[in-house]
């Protein structure tokens, strides 16, 4: 029999018709005579009733069904007698069934298809298609759906060509570690999965295409975290002939129809806030602000130069800085305990200590309030702290002031609910440096990659590479409530920038020649102006569908270690496939691999 409806779809219009569904069984709730079932589909639920009255057969089948059997019934929308539900669509109605099939039984799931479920991230992994059957992970993977349609019809309206790189490629030094894929008809070489299309776009352009795009997988061998998984995809895009305001309105356009199609938001373009890196982290410490909420980092190195606490002046002695963020009216909230437990926090970020300050109505109180008996109706005023308001000090070198604060920032506004949940706060960042300093590696390296255009006005800076280090670039990141959606620049097209760029890397010219040669050689046949950007497909996901975990918008993802739970990837393989690949992995020589080890 055909399917004539989707459950969760039928409501008071269809009273009266008849209809067959098909899906799985969510409830039962047995009454002897009377038998009712919640069937489930991806559209969601609607009640059936089995009854003597109508089918004999049909409620005899009723009996035999539990939780997950998938079924197939033929019955009469009618209206509910009793037992509105105004929760769900179907509320009002049922079906009364007249022929019913069971077309698959099932074992008793592991968890309840439930979205309030309460299974350990681990067993939802492993048993990952039962957990993509609960409607708030059918919604999260819908949205992701909806997203690439709406990026194909706007990009392709706009002239925009769909076109594949691959994803056996070179392993070219751009950032991460690279995946390794060894090569059997080559032994002892590798492919490279690609951290991006970057390279290969850039060549698109040299060919001619003139506007690419792409939703194309990008694999990092990297730690991961909340926003980050090994592989993930970038909706990448790259043009020629635009310069960074253009691309920036064209990106502007997309992410609207992209809100538009997803979650029916009318972005406003026109009111997306640009703030130039040094702003940023200035105003916020960050370079991904979350302009949701105020509380902004206020500078009070000046003020503090030679104040009689020490931990202050001696910041500004050693060249650092004195920052302070205003928690508005919760110095009752925290306690002494409450805020050394925050000090500790901020030890990873390289903070000694987390002074702070009470405002209260007979003045400044707290540990350090006793240094402020001179100037204390000053500080008040610079930072404009209010009766019953909690300031918290960062004293340290720029980038520890920066890390604490902008922790502690995005800390305290949970806590204390400061975020407007119905908000998107989208922003651009430009005006990136072009390098950055690793101090782990004591290198620098490109902020956004090596083929990253320098400002116009910071070309000649390439000259040498200590004012390399110091130029900016045409590069410019789109953020979404304190996420990094996306990241792009304008390219270096012309071989002359892009040597002196790879040399202020450090790079050799025959390293060059052996990363990059084919993008140099390209480079010397006419290569056009060109500038892009990718998205990350999975951190809209994740922010549209309201979670901080990318895993839940990813239909099989990785865990925490890498692995894949259902599967079991990554397993050892046999000794047999290793041969063939002419690989021998002494750290396996005595591991049975699964399956195929004897073969
Ligand atoms: P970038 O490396 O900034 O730029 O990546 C672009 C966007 O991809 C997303 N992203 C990730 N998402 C999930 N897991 C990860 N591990 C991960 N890493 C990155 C982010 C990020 O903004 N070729 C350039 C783009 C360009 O210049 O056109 C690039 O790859 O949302
Ligand atoms: P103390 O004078 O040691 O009681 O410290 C007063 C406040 O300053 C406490 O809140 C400490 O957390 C903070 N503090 C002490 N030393 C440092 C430091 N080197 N850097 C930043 N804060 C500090």
């Amino acid at each position: 029999m055909q399917r004539t409806n989707y459950a969760g779809l039928i409501d008071e219009n269809y009273v009266g018709q008849t209809v067959t569904l098909q899906g799985w069984v969510q409830k039962r709730r047995d009454l002897g005579a009377l038998i009712f079932v919640d069937l489930r589909d991806r559209e969601g639920l609607v009640q059936l009733t089995f009854s003597d009255d109508i089918s004999g057969a049909a409620l005899k089948i009723a009996d035999q069904l539990r939780t997950e059997f998938v079924i197939e019934v033929e019955g009469i929308v009618t209206l509910r007698e009793a037992g509105i539900n105004s929760n769900l669509r179907s509320g009002k109605v049922e079906v009364q069934v007249q022929t019913a099939k069971i077309l698959a039984t099932a074992k008793t799931t592991p968890f309840n298809i439930d979205d309030d479920v309460d299974a350990a991230d681990e067993l939802r992994l492993k048993y990952r298609y039962l957990d993509l059957r609960r409607p708030v992970m059918q919604k999260n993977i819908r949205i992701r759906s909806k997203i690439t349609a709406a990026t194909h019809e706007f990009l392709d309206a706009n002239g925009f060509i769909d076109i594949e790189t691959p994803y056996l490629a070179k392993s070219t030094p751009e950032g991460a570690r690279d995946y390794l894929v060894p090569s059997r008809v080559n032994p002892g070489s590798f492919y490279a999965l690609p951290q991006s299309p970057q390279l290969f776009k850039q060549l698109l352009m040299g060919a001619g295409f003139d506007r690419y795009y792409q939703v194309a997988r990008a694999f990092r061998d990297e730690d991961l975290r909340g926003d980050r998984q090994p592989e993930f995809t970038q909706l990448d895009v790259e043009t020629s002939f635009m310069n960074q305001s253009e691309i920036i309105a064209l990106v502007n356009k997309w992410v609207a129809a992209i809100m538009q199609k997803t979650v029916n938001y009318e972005l406003e373009t026109g009111t997306i806030p640009m703030l130039t890196w040094q702003e940023s982290m200035d105003r916020f410490g960050t370079d991904k602000p979350d302009l949701r909420f105020g509380m902004e980092l206020i500078d009070l190195t000046a003020f503090m130069q030679d104040s009689s606490f020490s931990v202050f002046a001696k910041a500004v002695e050693n060249q650092g800085q004195v920052k302070t963020i205003v928690v508005p009216g919760v110095a009752d909230d925290y306690s002494r305990k409450d805020l050394d437990k925050k000090a500790q926090y901020v030890e990873r970020f390289g903070a000694k200590g987390l002074p702070w300050l009470k405002v209260t109505a007979e003045g400044l109180k707290g540990p350090i309030a006793k240094f402020f008996s001179d100037n204390e109706e000053a500080l008040i005023a610079t930072t404009q702290a209010q009766v019953g308001d909690l300031l918290i000090f960062a004293a340290d070198q720029a980038s520890v002031v920066a890390g604490s604060l902008d922790a502690l920032r995005r800390m305290f506004a949970k806590e204390q609910d400061m975020i407007d949940e119905q908000k998107w706060a989208f922003a651009w960042i430009i005006d990136w440096p072009l390098f950055e300093y690793q101090p782990e590696e004591d290198r620098w390296i490109s902020a956004h990659h090596p083929f990253t255009m320098p400002n116009e006005a910071d070309l000649e800076l390439l000259e040498t590479v200590e004012g390399a280090h110091q130029a900016h670039a045409q590069s410019y990141d789109l953020v979404l409530n304190g996420y990094e959606l996306g990241s792009g620049s304008i390219r270096i097209h012309r071989m002359d920038i892009q040597e002196k760029m790879l040399t202020a890397l450090g790079f050799t010219p025959e390293a060059a020649q052996e990363a990059f040669g084919f993008l140099l050689e390209g480079m010397e046949y006419g290569f056009p102006p060109m500038g892009g950007i990718a998205l990350g497909l999975d951190r809209l996901a994740m922010i549209l569908a309201g979670t901080e975990n990318i895993r839940e918008v990813i239909a099989f993802p990785k865990n925490s270690k890498g692995s894949e739970p259902m599967t079991e990837a990554p397993l050892p393989v046999s000794k047999q496939q290793l041969a063939e690949l002419e690989l021998t992995a002494p750290i396996y020589a005595d591991t049975k691999a699964p399956n195929l080890a004897e073969e």
